[in-house]
């Protein structure tokens, strides 16, 4: 690409950064746009962000993506939230809109984006259950909320985690939470069972965090874990006959969420596709 003083910068801070499939995303929606930026990784240490995030501003960064550890510790240096962001407590998308820098969240609409293209379900039908209660739970289980899911449970190893997702979710949904080991029924009975922890992520492959003898063919699972792709949980929900749903979705989408909030446009999805399924290979 040709490089010259006009060509806008947006990125992604993080620690490390390193293992990022984002720059290759975003720098071949960029061409394909022939929109005039770049696309850089930060590896960024926590003591550095403050001045980091003064420095982007300074330079006009039209914005950038934020992961672990800087997501909530950047919160204090934006301007301004976002509904997502605020609700979530976690920014992983920054856009500098004329000087002001607003953090926003689309980690949870990039899932249910996902979920709704790849599934035929209508959400306010959905018996949901999420597994887990960190951050990405917290995301899935607000945007799930707020696109017209009316009942979630909460299953988590450490029930006070859950019992207070349940209650900040409780505003948009009936929600209940659950201790794992007493999961059987609510998982049972629910339509909708979304792995949000890290259990079986590589190289932990074998591991899942509900028992798969659970599923049955009525349910859809998805695991956001996408490496692997398939984890142990999605197939022994195949095994059971139920549908599937991968963490390469949300992955892709809300990155595309990104994409849009900065440049206005439609991101070129299919492409982001082949490019990140290519770099997972
Ligand atoms: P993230 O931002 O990715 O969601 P997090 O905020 O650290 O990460 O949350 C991780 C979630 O996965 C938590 O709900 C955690 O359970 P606890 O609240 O009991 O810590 C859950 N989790 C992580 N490892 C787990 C394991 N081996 N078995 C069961 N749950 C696990």
């Amino acid at each position: 690409m040709n490089i010259t003083s006009q060509t806008g910068i947006v990125g992604l801070l993080g620690h490390p950064v390193s293992h990022s499939k984002s720059p290759e995303i975003m720098n071949a929606a960029l061409q394909q746009l022939e929109l005039p930026y770049v696309y850089v990784a930060c590896d960024v240490e926590p003591t550095e962000l403050a001045q980091v995030v003064a420095r982007l501003r300074a330079c006009k960064w039209r914005g950038w993506n934020v992961t672990i550890p800087h997501k909530v510790n950047i919160i204090p240096y934006l301007d301004r939230l976002d509904a997502s962001a605020a609700e979530i407590g976690a920014v992983n998308t920054v856009v500098n809109q004329a000087g002001e820098l607003v953090g926003y969240n689309t980690d949870g609409a990039g899932y249910v984006r996902s979920l709704t293209e790849e599934n035929n379900l209508l959400l306010s039908e959905q018996r949901v259950v999420i597994i887990g209660a960190g951050g990405a739970a917290r995301a899935v289980g607000y945007a799930l909320a707020t696109a017209g899911v009316k009942q979630i449970t909460v299953i988590n190893r450490t029930l006070a985690k859950a019992e207070e997702l349940a209650h900040h979710l409780s505003q948009w949904t009936q929600t209940s939470a659950t201790a794992i080991l007493n999961a059987q029924r609510e998982v049972e009975v629910a339509t909708l069972v979304i792995n949000t922890t890290s259990v079986g992520m590589s190289p932990h492959i074998d591991v899942t965090p509900i028992n798969p003898m659970w599923l049955q063919p009525h349910h859809i699972v998805s695991d956001l874990v996408y490496h692997p792709r398939h984890t142990a949980l999605l197939q022994g929900a195949q095994t059971r006959g139920a549908v599937t749903h991968t963490g390469l979705g949300m992955l892709l989408h809300q990155a595309a969420i990104a994409f849009e909030l900065w440049f206005h446009q439609p991101a070129p999805i299919q492409l982001m596709r082949r490019v990140l399924e290519n770099s997972l290979k």
